[in-house]
């Protein structure tokens, strides 16, 4: 019995693949952070945006199929790290502290932190009015840990559209969150808005284990490539621009 066991579960191991099965590629996620990565389509349950064009390019070129795993955003370096995902594609910043338990790709996006308040809040005119606010946060985002250095009244919610339905409620003064998205979030808002402060640029990577040096340099190659014959570009205005 306990063979048979075994057995089963070496079978199903290898059936789920966990990112060992040599022609698949998966792709690790937190699809709630548009454009970049949402669920939509024609069904309803499909994962799409920017980075997920920009990985099944990825696959494309090194021959794999792609699978998209959908997890919160702060359980994906976990899970690369635990083998059960090849990659991270979901908006990521390059940042030191990350750069110290994963590899990331050449920089493909730069994107900053913008407050979001509800429209007519006047009390934040600089970067120091964050101090001692109440701010929502996606939990784990460069958003999260920025709030922290202002204040230690941080709600950190698992999406940006729950930390936004925090502040339309008026339970925090302001949400910090990647401009790109919230600005989509805001489109159908009519309550909130947008503010721009100069925080300082960040930059996307996608993410890999450490010492994948295969996988980096297919992965470089492949962005380097689209930004050279202009599939990047288109890329950039169908989701984006
Ligand atoms: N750029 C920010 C960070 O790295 C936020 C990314 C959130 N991404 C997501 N797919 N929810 O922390």
């Amino acid at each position: 019995m306990k063979k048979i066991i075994a057995v089963l579960g070496f079978s199903l191991a290898a059936l789920t693949g966990c990112g060992e099965e040599e022609n698949v590629l998966v792709v690790g996620t937190n699809a709630s952070f548009p454009p970049f990565e949402y669920i939509g389509g024609e069904s309803g349950n499909e994962i799409m945006g920017f980075d997920i064009d920009i990985v099944k390019k990825v696959a494309e070129d090194n021959g794999k199929t792609l699978k998209v795993e959908d997890m919160s955003f702060d359980s994906l370096i976990v899970a690369l790290n635990a083998g059960r995902i090849d990659m991270i594609a979901a908006g990521m910043t390059i940042t030191p502290e990350r750069q110290a338990n994963v590899d990331f790709s050449d920089p493909y996006y730069e994107a900053t932190q913008v407050v979001v308040t509800r429209k007519g809040n006047t009390t934040i005119q600089s970067i120091d009015d964050l101090k001692g606010k109440k701010i929502s946060v996606q939990l784990g985002t460069t958003g999260d840990i920025m709030a922290k250095e202002f204040s230690d009244q941080v709600v950190a919610f698992n999406t940006g559209f729950e930390a936004m339905m925090e502040l339309q409620n008026s339970r925090v003064d302001l949400m910090l969150f990647d401009k790109a998205p919230a600005a989509n979030l805001l489109k159908k808002n009519q309550e909130l808005e947008l503010q721009e402060l100069p925080f300082n640029a960040e930059y996307y990577g996608l993410a890999m284990a450490k010492g994948n040096a295969e996988l980096l340099k297919q992965v470089n190659t492949t962005l380097a490539s689209m930004k050279a014959n202009g599939d990047f570009d288109a890329l950039l205005s169908k989701h984006i621009k």
